[in-house]
């Protein structure tokens, strides 16, 4: 009776020994393959197209250099919570290992992370930064972005730069006052703000006389800020030497109004260093704009979205700060002549 006890208990401990090391096996395929399911706040925003695109080329790099076949699943939430919270629940029951989430309402991350808490899946948030509070309810969570601050500053400085070798470049009139108007970004987004408060205080400290005649929200779009600079034209002629703009989509909408209104002279200056962005920089209708690294800023997400699945640290030329941000790198881009 003793004898066939040990027996049982010798079978029991085989088998449960062969189940960890299926199990482990089934681990092991995994780590071939890698299936991410990405959402965007808005397939039709410039800035996050580009950045996307960048990011499919990324990842088919990783999977080139590492063997580990990746699979991205990219959805389009239209600016819809709603829609976003849905299809992190289909991202879910796909089985995705990885979400990689441009919010919508940067404020509104609590199903998402609910959701992802359950079923242990986690989540790279990008460009759209959730409230600390949020970020702190569970270790799996990540942001990447760029410092909204550290973007501000160089806007800023690239203008005080050029106004202290040509003032007569910025202050276009020779009046003693450089005349600006700002256009502004979506109120909720992290970056509307700082860029906003921070370009404006880098130019006071720099020593350009600056006078602001007006300003507005475009949220990040070229029509509505062609339209408010349609408008600014008309109610200030003669006026605005300088638009600041807190990205080049609305910088764009400034210089189609322009263009539109048959002005020349005023200089403007935008952030993100997008394709049409870079475009109006070549052909000088841009003045400068602030460009993010986007090789990195895309890597950085297909990097950090690979190491926490396989449960491997991020590599060295990527340092999260405060454990779970990473902050690509920024700089300055100027119009040649
Ligand atoms: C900003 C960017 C804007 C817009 C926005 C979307 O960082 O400058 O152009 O893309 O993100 O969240």
């Amino acid at each position: 009776m003793r004898r066939a006890k040990t027996w049982l208990t010798i079978l029991l401990i085989a088998c449960a020994c062969m189940l960890a090391s299926c199990q482990s096996v089934r681990k092991e395929e995994e780590k071939n393959s890698l299936r991410i399911g990405i959402s965007l706040y808005r397939g039709d925003d410039t800035f996050i197209n580009n950045l996307c695109s960048i990011l499919e080329e990324k990842a088919k790099e990783y999977e080139r250099e590492n063997g580990i076949k990746v699979t991205l699943d990219i959805q389009d939430a239209k600016g819809s919570q709603n829609t976003q919270n849905n299809q992190v629940e289909r991202f879910i029951a796909l089985e995705c290992d990885v979400l990689c989430i441009n919010l919508v309402d940067r404020m509104d991350a609590s199903v998402i992370i609910d959701r992802a808490m359950t079923a242990g899946v986690p989540v790279v948030f990008f460009n759209r930064q959730p409230v600390e509070e949020d970020m702190e309810r569970w270790n799996q969570l990540y942001y990447v972005g760029v410092d909204a601050k550290e973007t501000a500053v160089l806007q800023g400085q690239m203008v005080v730069d050029l106004y202290k070798e040509h003032p007569e470049a910025i202050d276009r009139n020779g009046d003693g006052v450089v005349s600006y108007v700002m256009l502004e970004g979506e109120t909720s987004h992290q970056d509307s703000l700082i860029r906003t408060e921070w370009s404006v205080q880098t130019l006071k400290d720099g020593g350009v006389p600056i006078e602001k005649i007006t300003g507005g929200i475009a949220n990040w779009e070229r029509s509505q800020a062609s339209a408010l600079m349609e408008q600014w034209l008309s109610e200030y002629p003669d006026t605005i030497e300088l638009v600041i703009s807190n990205n080049d989509d609305m910088a764009l909408g400034a210089i189609d109004a322009l263009e539109r209104a048959q002005v020349s002279g005023v200089n403007i200056v935008g952030i993100d260093g997008t394709i049409p962005g870079l475009e109006a920089l070549e052909n000088g209708s841009l003045l400068g704009t602030v460009s993010a690294n986007k090789e990195i800023y895309a890597s950085a997400i297909v990097e950090l979205a690979a190491s926490c699945v396989l449960g491997e640290t991020m590599p060295e030329e990527y340092p999260l700060i405060d454990g779970n941000y990473y902050w690509a790198s920024q700089e300055i881009l100027i119009h040649e002549n």
